[in-house]
């Protein structure tokens, strides 16, 4: 049985103190009660030591980066290591979003470094993938999404690969409003899934956590969970405010 995991992808929004002012509202909602879900929030950079802060004493929320660097040290400007995020309190690293490779040019090859470093220390990846509307309108849906898993996880071992969750995000539903059916999104992550068997084997990709991202909200979030492949959400949008985080956590823990 795998626990589902809601993540909350702030990108580039809440410095510290309005991170401080989330989690206090947050958490005074989220510790009244269990959900059996994993809990996750990836704030940016210079909010985390402030999470890290508030969640160290916390057992139902974990920590996230949005990003690492593939790299340990040296001449990288702007850049954080898994060491530098070792410091934190934090759990799992998003790696390849759709952002990083559409904006900042992040490679199939960069990712599969970037997974190679974030398990090296021990983070869960939260690794990214989807197509573009222009891919799944030309019939490259599954070439797409079997390139970015093979080469996303070229080399890691299957030890790495139960550690590491897949997050299925539709290029054209984030942001959009627009959300993939659930059968649209089931049918995606059954294919992720058979792909995660082709490279490891059926029982380790039926530990794997995939989890669907693209314009998820407290409406449809019950839905779109209920689906078997469908292992929790990754949220953009609807995580920013304390209250509609919650509700999609408890709307899919339902
Ligand atoms: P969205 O973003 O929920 O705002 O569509 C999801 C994501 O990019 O992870």
């Amino acid at each position: 049985m795998r626990k589902p995991i809601i993540a909350a992808n702030w990108k580039l929004n809440k410095g510290p103190s309005s991170t401080e002012d989330f989690l206090r509202s947050f958490l005074s909602e989220v510790n009244k009660q269990s959900f059996g879900v994993d809990i996750v929030i990836a704030p940016s950079f210079v909010s985390l030591s402030k999470a890290s802060e508030l969640l160290s004493s916390e057992t139902k929320v974990q920590l996230a980066a949005q990003n690492v660097s593939e790299h340990d040290s040296g001449a990288y400007t702007g850049e954080v290591s898994v060491m530098m995020l070792k410091e934190l309190f934090l759990s799992y690293v998003i790696i390849g979003h759709s952002e990083r490779r559409a904006l900042y040019g992040e490679t199939d090859q960069v990712i599969n470094a970037k997974i190679k470093k974030a398990r090296e220390a021990n983070f869960r990846p939260i690794f990214c993938i989807g197509e573009t509307l222009e891919e799944r309108e030309s019939g490259k849906l599954e070439d797409v999404l079997r390139t970015q898993i093979t080469q996303g996880l070229l080399d890691i071992p299957e030890k790495d690969l139960t550690e590491t969750v897949v997050a299925y995000e539709p290029v054209w539903a984030i942001g959009t409003g627009v959300t993939a059916t659930s059968e649209q999104a089931q049918e995606a992550h059954a294919f992720v899934r058979s792909v995660l068997k082709d490279l490891y084997g059926e029982a380790a990709s039926q530990k794997v956590r995939i989890q669907y991202g693209g314009s998820v909200k407290p409406a449809n979030a019950k839905e779109l969970l209920s689906q078997p492949d469908i292992d929790g959400a990754l949220v953009g949008g609807a995580s920013l405010e304390p209250s509609s985080f919650f509700e999609i956590i408890r709307n899919s823990a339902e």
